[in-house]
């Protein structure tokens, strides 16, 4: 799947969907060399979603700068925000609207290009976010999109699908529509080494999840499978490497690949029940989405191995990283590949615990409902009913269930 240049810098370009309206570059500084060209044809008048943290590290200037110098002009909304509401993207929405934009940029990690989506659905189609909650509800046309992403985490760059908060009940809307699919995604992983150190471990944690999620569902077929596969051997390798040498840029390449990837995987298979449980910790206790997502996964990994195709896909992944003999039975694969993921959320620093979060107050019973009512739990493997959800929230509270008994090394 990778190359090397004739510089022997990692290159890609892949066609994530079924036709060829996305198109994904892939290589070291190829924003400078791409972007510019490539918007061109795109549009005339670009709006750069993106939020003001990444000021710092000087992103947007670099990106309205070759916009600019290519004869493209730019308005600049730098005001998206964590777990975009409906709210925010109308107010994203209506500055586009007064700005005569018809080329969308996203450019950060999965807030801002939710809101560059979302602000696409509400500047074309009209109405709110709820409207579009749900597959394929917008009737107009929609405008072009380029995602640019600077962190390795959300996949969002390879998703028909704006993740948006309702204002009032804070339930998370996954509104998708083709049409919402970036046309272009540029993977830059120069871009990823401004983030910090617990960014970079939060967001990984969660591609690792999305990968292995994405993997089981009961949607999950040949094609999602394979981008599964695929950004599961990425992250393992390269997030230890990651870890150890922040400015790793071939590691961080493998990491962002990766984490595209597992973005294409679910635009196909969707996630499971970790996500569900994972959403209400972040709703009600405040928990960043990667440490609620991995603080709970090897649970529901260790629920979802019951199922015997689960079980023998998580063999098979744990096969193809060498964890397992070629002729180690499924048990064996998917407990070592539970005990791998356990390493994993070790070097990242995920508590282990909801008490470690300082959340025990919250009750369980209530974080149960929720997780039953995420869009993410009818896609789980094994169903899950509010009891089972009850169960596995228990794992969590009880420190010596989620001791690591055998940490492994990279
Ligand atoms: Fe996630």
């Amino acid at each position: 799947m990778l190359d090397l240049d004739s510089s022997g810098n990692l290159t890609m370009s892949f066609f994530t969907k079924d036709d060829e309206s996305q198109e994904v570059i892939f290589g070291e500084n190829i924003c400078d060399s791409q972007l510019g060209g490539r918007a061109k044809k795109l549009g005339t008048h670009a709006f750069l979603v993106t939020d003001s943290g990444l000021s710092g590290a000087g992103h947007p200037d670099k990106i309205c700068k070759i916009l600019s110098d290519s004869g493209l002009r730019v308005t600049l909304y730098d005001r998206s925000i964590e777990n975009p509401t409906d709210s925010s993207a109308q107010t994203c929405a209506e500055v586009a609207r007064r700005s005569g934009i018809d080329l969308i940029i996203g450019l950060g990690g999965g807030s801002s290009m939710d809101t560059a989506k979302g602000c696409n659905f509400l500047l074309t189609n009209g109405g709110r976010m709820v409207d579009y909650w749900g597959i394929g509800k917008a009737d107009k046309p929609m405008l072009p999109m380029v995602a640019i992403p600077t962190t390795a985490g959300t996949g969002s760059e390879c998703q028909s699908f704006a993740l948006i908060s309702d204002d009032e009940t804070h339930r998370k809307m996954a509104c998708g529509d083709k049409k919402a699919l970036p046309c272009l995604t540029i993977l830059d992983p120069v871009l990823t080494l401004s983030q910090p150190a617990k960014v970079t471990a939060c967001t990984g944690i969660d591609a690792l999840a999305h990968a292995l999620e994405s993997a089981v569902t009961n949607k999950r077929n040949p094609r999602s499978y394979r981008h599964s596969r695929i950004a599961f051997q990425l992250i393992q390798e390269n997030l230890p490497k990651v870890f150890a040498e922040p400015n790793d840029l071939e590691a961080r390449g493998k990491v962002l690949l990766g984490a595209s990837h597992a973005g294409a995987a679910i635009e196909r298979s969707m996630l499971g029940a970790a996500h569900s449980m994972a959403n209400p910790l972040t709703a009600d206790g405040g928990i960043v989405h990667g440490i609620a997502v991995g603080m709970v996964l090897p649970a529901v990994m260790e629920f979802n191995s019951v199922d015997p195709d689960a079980c023998s896909t998580y063999a098979e992944l744990s096969r193809i990283a060498g964890l397992v003999e070629e002729s180690g039975d499924d048990q064996e694969g998917a407990r070592e590949l539970i005990l791998k993921v356990r390493s994993l959320l070790q070097l990242a620093e995920i508590p282990k615990t909801m008490n470690a979060c300082g959340i025990n107050h919250l009750d369980i019973h209530n974080l149960a409902k929720d997780a039953s009512k995420q869009w993410t739990a009818g896609f789980n493997p094994r169903t899950l009913k509010i009891p089972d959800f009850e169960k596995l929230y228990l794992k969590l509270h009880n420190e010596e269930s989620c001791e690591i008994s055998s940490p492994q090394g990279n």
